[in-house]
């Protein structure tokens, strides 16, 4: 008696299993996550960190990736690969995947569109906000500062191919890659105009640009602007 109940659940459970198995493959309607090896699993390695859809967290350090271009992107996976660009767990996530898989994760992170998740606003005092104002969207042609916005456009969403939007990233994200520029810690494609802007901005200008871009409310349309290489006051070698 009881083997019998036993086994009917047995069976149950089996065909369970088996139905749930014959949907994953063949049916339309199964949610992309669970295709086998499907662009969506794959970037269930990356999701803990970056968000569902690569949103980035609310509060604290992992970077939005969602709708940055996916040559910029590429070019950081890239990055964190050859060393170039050093952050352990990223390099050590990336240090095996080839090219193609690299790309595919890169152009499925540019496709999402997430709202903007809240984030904290620093305070910031009249002077510092003035000053991240000016250098974000006019530049600060004494130390041949050239105007944020030219690049990474007036919504401050990116520009195609190779520039990504600055709208939404913490400020503890952005004083860590500016500072690292400066330092020679990260590097891009020569010639490296973030390398040459970064090394004219002092400490306080790093930090007034940080809290002047998280005060800013992130526009709803989050896509770069098409690539448009006369607007650039440098050259960039990830811009071609
Ligand atoms: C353990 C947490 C973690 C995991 C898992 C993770 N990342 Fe990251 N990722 C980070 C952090 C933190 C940074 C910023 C590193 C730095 O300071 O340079 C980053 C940076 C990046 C960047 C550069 C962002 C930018 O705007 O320049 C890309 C692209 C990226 N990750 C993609 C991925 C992909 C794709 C995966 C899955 C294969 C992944 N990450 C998994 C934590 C993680
Ligand atoms: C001449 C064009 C140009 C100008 C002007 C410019 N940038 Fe950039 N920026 C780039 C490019 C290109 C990249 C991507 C480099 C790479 O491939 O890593 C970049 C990347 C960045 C990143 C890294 C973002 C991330 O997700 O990791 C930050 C932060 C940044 N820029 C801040 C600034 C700030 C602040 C200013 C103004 C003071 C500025 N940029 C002006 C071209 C520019």
């Amino acid at each position: 008696m009881k083997i019998t109940t036993m086994s009917l659940g047995l069976a149950l459970f089996l065909s369970a299993v088996a139905s749930a198995q014959a949907q994953v493959p063949t049916s339309d309607a199964t949610p992309a996550f669970k295709k086998l090896d499907s662009i969506e699993a794959r970037a269930q390695g990356c999701v803990t960190c970056h968000g569902q859809q690569g949103q980035g967290t609310a509060n604290g350090y992992f970077p939005r990736i969602a709708g940055k271009p996916a040559g910029y992107l590429y070019n950081q996976l890239i990055a964190f690969r050859n060393g170039t660009r050093s952050y352990p767990p990223m390099n050590y996530l990336v240090a095996y995947l080839p090219d193609a898989y690299l790309k595919e994760l890169a152009e499925h992170f540019a496709a999402q569109r997430p709202a903007y998740s809240n984030q904290e606003r620093p305070v910031q005092d009249a002077a510092a906000a003035a000053r991240g104002q000016m250098l974000v969207t006019a530049g600060d042609p004494k130390k041949g500062l050239p105007a944020c916005i030219a690049c990474h456009g007036a919504g401050l969403t990116g520009m195609e191919p190779g520039i990504p939007g600055l709208a939404g990233l913490r400020p503890a994200y952005v004083v860590g890659q500016l500072t690292r520029w400066k330092v020679g810690e990260r590097h891009a494609a020569e010639p490296d105009c973030m390398k040459r802007i970064a090394s004219r901005l002092t400490d306080e200008d790093i930090s007034a640009v940080a809290g002047y871009l998280a005060q800013k409310t992130p526009p709803t349309n989050a896509s770069p602007e098409p690539s448009n290489l006369v607007r650039m006051p440098f050259a960039c070698g990830s811009q071609r």
